[in-house]
């Protein structure tokens, strides 16, 4: 008998089609985000869960699903959205999907740096609704990105990622982590290590590639934008919650800072008004990961972790709570 496994919404068809190929596989039928009640009553029984970002994940779907589930397949590298303490307190393993994204999200950050500092919405708006008469001095004049300084707050793999295209546009590239970084990681891509403070009032664009943990949540605030530069920008494809979306909005506002270019947001899918009615911002709809490879890619590695754990009865390849091994 194959495990059977409830997925939360259909992933790209390569990823459904593995899953398929090796378990019993009910996965929510519309293409939409799962109510509390149908994620409630899609768990139950299962031996596995394949989770979204846009799912909670906490001891009431534990207790719903039974004390058969063995693992929470999480379609993402961030999982803020699992209780993984009252997973392992239910014996349950959960996996997430690292490394696979970090190159298509680094791809968006610089499409997002780009978007936001040469106004590219708004010229592509301006030109489709018929309004360009022709080539002039003045038209949508923005920034330069190369040979200006990028603050990267977080240097992990996507930040790391980032670095490396920012190079190619001869960026001064600065960095701030609490996670020591290996020396020929930095050298490679030039990178310096600096405080926070130095940071924040030295950079043109801060771009964030934190998690999102309690240490993390408003790392930018009032504070923070009042040591900026009023010619920075801010770039955010990690979490929305690690800026405080209401300072961010009240401080592009007041001409405190340029702008902003923003992939996730504080209480997704709602966007502050003030960002929302600003043409200094880019918004867009949490796609840092969204190529077919890419999201494909995602699906594959869950497909190994549940085949790892619920068929191999093996420690998933990308576990983070192995304890429950023990
Ligand atoms: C993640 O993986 O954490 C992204 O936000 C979605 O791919």
């Amino acid at each position: 008998m194959q495990p059977k496994i409830f997925v939360c919404r259909r992933l790209p068809e390569g990823a459904m089609q593995a899953l398929e190929g090796a378990f019993e596989v009910e996965c929510n039928p519309n293409d939409r985000v799962l109510t509390r009640e149908e994620l409630l009553a899609g768990v139950a029984g299962k031996d596995g869960v394949v989770s979204l970002l846009t799912d909670r994940i906490d001891d009431e779907v534990l207790d719903a699903a039974g004390p058969q589930l063995k693992i929470m397949a999480n379609y993402a590298v961030g999982y803020n959205n699992v209780d993984v303490a009252a997973c392992t307190a239910h014996k349950v393993a959960v996996t997430n999907t690292p490394g696979v994204l970090t190159d298509t999200t680094a791809d968006l950050t610089m499409a997002l740096l780009l978007a936001t500092s040469r106004r590219l919405c708004e010229s592509d708006a301006y030109t489709r609704a018929g309004k360009y008469e022709g080539w002039a001095p003045l038209l949508f004049l923005g920034t330069d990105v190369h040979h200006k300084t990028l603050g990267l707050m977080g240097f992990g793999r996507v930040g790391y990622a980032v670095a490396k295209r920012a190079a190619g546009f001869d960026m001064k590239i600065l960095y701030h982590d609490s996670h020591p970084c290996p020396p020929e990681l930095k050298q490679k891509v030039g990178a310096t290590c600096v405080d926070r403070e130095t940071l924040l009032k030295e950079s043109d664009f801060i771009s964030m590639h934190v998690p999102l943990t309690p240490e993390t949540r408003h790392l930018l605030s009032t504070d923070e934008f009042a040591l900026m530069k009023p010619t920075a920008y801010v770039i955010n494809t990690a979490r929305g919650e690690v800026i405080d979306e209401a300072a961010l909005a009240a401080a592009i506002k007041s001409g405190q800072i340029a702008g902003a270019g923003l992939d996730v947001f504080e209480d997704e899918p709602a966007i502050h008004p003030d960002l929302v009615a600003n043409p200094s911002v880019v918004l867009l709809p949490h796609i840092g990961s969204a190529s077919i490879e890419t999201r494909t890619a995602m699906g594959m590695l869950d497909y190994d972790n549940l085949r790892a754990c619920l068929i191999e009865g093996k420690v998933p390849p990308n576990c983070l709570n192995p304890e429950v091994f023990n």
